[in-house]
């Protein structure tokens, strides 16, 4: 069984102190078990406070954001070829990035190919927001991200992606999608990147649910058939929370 995929995104929260608390707590807390493998995404500041301290065996790393290019005249940017070494992953494309900072799916497609050259496994968020969702173009939604934010991979390098569906209207608001819309956005994304990237990425690509998830709603999306974990946000910066969620993770596999 592959294990499941649980990601804390603690987003703009926790300085590099702050940070470490977090992490000595949930080591703590949380047992190293099969079946799962948990994943910390701090702000870039704090990433190398959790870095030193942190034990691999319990927790891999990841960064929130990219830049499309390793070195230059960019200020207050990070490149991959900085993060490289210190995480693993890197999130792209989350919809407060594309909100806030106006990402395009283009912008989303450079970076996706400078997390590959450096090294990292993107996790590509996706998700339709409200306005979309109430006028169905949600479907429409997804696979225009998919399309636009993969358009710079190869076909070896979408088979080992992580896609994040994240419906904008779920995300810090409580209101977490039904698991009926999830169900269905899951298949979306296998069969396009199938139909984009050939049968063999439909079905080793990654996708996770983010959006209010919470110990008691995790279980439902990771029973979800074709669902490789969560992306968690408010409930990530609870450790009890965080370890309740990746223990619900490891007694469905065990
Ligand atoms: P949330 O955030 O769990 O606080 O809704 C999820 C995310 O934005 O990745």
């Amino acid at each position: 069984m592959n294990p499941k995929l649980i990601v804390g995104n603690w987003k703009m929260n926790l300085n590099p102190a702050e940070a470490a608390v977090l992490l000595g707590r949930l080591e703590e807390a949380v047992t190293v078990g099969d079946g799962v493998e948990a994943v910390l995404c701090p702000p870039h500041i704090s990433i190398p406070a959790v870095a030193d301290k942190v034990d691999r065996k319990k927790f891999k790393l990841g960064a929130q954001n990219l830049h499309w290019l390793d070195h230059g005249p960019h200020t207050g940017e990070v490149s991959g070829a900085m993060l490289k070494g210190m995480v693993e992953y890197v999130i792209v494309g989350h919809s407060e990035r594309r909100k806030e900072h106006h990402e395009t799916d283009k912008v989303v497609a450079k970076k996706l190919a400078a997390a590959y050259r450096n090294g990292l496994t993107p996790i590509l968020c996706v998700g339709d927001n409200l306005h979309e969702r109430e006028h169905h173009a949600a479907n429409k939604v997804i696979v225009d991200q998919l399309t636009g934010g993969t358009s710079q991979l190869t076909a070896e390098e979408v088979a080992t992606l992580v896609v994040a569906y994240e419906p904008v209207w779920a995300i810090g608001s409580g209101n977490f999608a039904d698991l009926d819309i999830v169900r269905k956005m899951t298949k979306t994304i296998r069969h396009t990147l199938e139909e984009l990237f050939g049968e063999m990425c439909g079905a080793t690509v990654r996708v996770l649910y983010g959006g209010s998830v919470v110990p008691d709603s995790a279980k439902g999306y990771l029973k979800i058939e074709g669902m490789a974990g969560l992306l968690v946000g408010g409930a990530s910066l609870n450790y009890q929370q965080f370890a309740d969620i990746i223990k619900a993770a490891q007694n469905l596999q065990s």
